[in-house]
């Protein structure tokens, strides 16, 4: 089954085939970056504006790279939330009038479900249950992973996702939007000991993170380093961050492993990619005896592959949708059938 994904929800407009939820057979995907950057974060109206003028070209795209025609498609998938809803209305608009237009399904697809499928294709011998540690520019949360389609939030982030805190201080720091992938190189060279970051813990929620006050303690250092006349070493202050992140991700996720009894971890979205996040789970996850998945560093961030293969098992189990599907700036995981606004 061949399924024409799109995936609009932030600042990447994307199109993909995939066949059967775990063959890519296309995927592309044109990135916004360069004109956020300009501003140090996405501004929603431009990338609204962005994703009308890439959505056609990017559909061509993907059919024209599968080597497939217009009727070789059995159905379209579309992230219908959550994230920025004027971006997200350009990909369910469009793939309301592709499927109309082709008379095949719509698949309304969660984007944090899609991240989490970005196993599925890196990983063939991947299936649920398993826990998988979600974490981007707009969630962190780790999820029990039942079946394809039924999930449950074990914990999530009470403020910043991590991929926030990455952004907002790289930003300060002027070293590049989006920051994580600059931290990331950076933090590869420093001294993860040099700069003492907090790590928050809620008491009445062990699973639940909370990112805020380290995003203020690193803005405090910058501010009173530089008020001092003196310098960074960035490197070590990369590393430092890195470490306070990882810090209070991993563990985490082992206390998840050891409440639910699932050795079977995976992790999810943009910062997956992140090398010591990457490291520390893998180190983790040996020493307790679990299983760990990582997705391929290039499905990490946002794409429309990771729509088509979950897009796929949410077709399997009869989740399609009319065309009077909406999108949903905020939709849970647990339930995105039944979105709150
Ligand atoms: O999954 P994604 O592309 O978009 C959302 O769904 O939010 O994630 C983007 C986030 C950004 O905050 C970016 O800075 C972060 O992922 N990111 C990283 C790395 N690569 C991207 N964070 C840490 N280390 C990286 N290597």
């Amino acid at each position: 089954m061949n399924i024409l994904a799109f995936e609009s929800s932030c600042d990447e407009t994307a199109a993909a085939v995939v066949r059967d939820g775990r063959e890519i057979l296309s995927s592309a995907v044109a990135s916004q970056a360069e004109m956020h950057a300009l501003y140090g974060g996405v501004v929603p109206e431009i990338a609204s504006r962005s994703h009308i003028e890439n959505i056609v070209p990017m559909a061509d795209s993907a059919l024209a790279e599968a080597g497939l025609g217009k009727e070789d498609v059995d159905a379209v998938a579309v992230t219908c939330g959550p994230g920025l809803i004027g971006a997200l209305l350009v990909g369910v608009n469009f793939a309301k009038s592709a499927a109309f237009a082709l008379k095949v399904p719509l698949v309304p697809v969660h984007h944090v479900r899609g991240h989490i499928a970005a196993n599925y294709l890196t990983h063939p011998d991947l299936e649920p249950p398993f826990l998988c540690l979600c974490v981007s520019g707009g969630t962190t949360a780790i999820v029990y992973v039942k079946t394809y389609t039924e999930m449950e939030t074990l914990g999530s982030t009470r403020d910043d996702a991590a991929g926030e805190c990455f952004d907002k201080t790289a930003r300060v720091l002027g070293i590049g939007y989006p920051g994580g992938a600059p931290m990331d190189a950076l933090a590869r060279q420093g001294r993860e000991d040099r700069y003492d970051f907090p790590r928050a813990s809620i008491r009445e929620h062990p699973l639940d993170m909370s990112f805020s006050g380290l995003k203020t303690a690193a803005l405090n250092l910058i501010n009173r380093t530089s008020q001092k006349g003196e310098e960074l070493d960035l490197p070590d202050f990369a590393a430092s961050f890195s470490a306070a992140v990882s810090d209070s991700l991993v563990p985490r996720v082992m206390e998840a492993v050891s409440d639910t009894g699932c050795r079977r971890v995976a992790a999810a979205g943009g910062v997956a990619a992140n090398t010591m996040l990457r490291r520390d789970l893998e180190k983790a996850c040996a020493a307790g005896g679990c299983r760990l998945w990582l997705p391929e560093i290039a499905l990490c961030g946002d794409n429309a592959a990771m729509i088509g293969s979950q897009g796929y098992y949410e077709l399997l189990a009869g989740h399609t949708a009319g065309m009077d599907l909406n999108a949903s700036a905020s939709l849970p995981i647990e339930d995105p059938w039944h979105p709150e606004s």
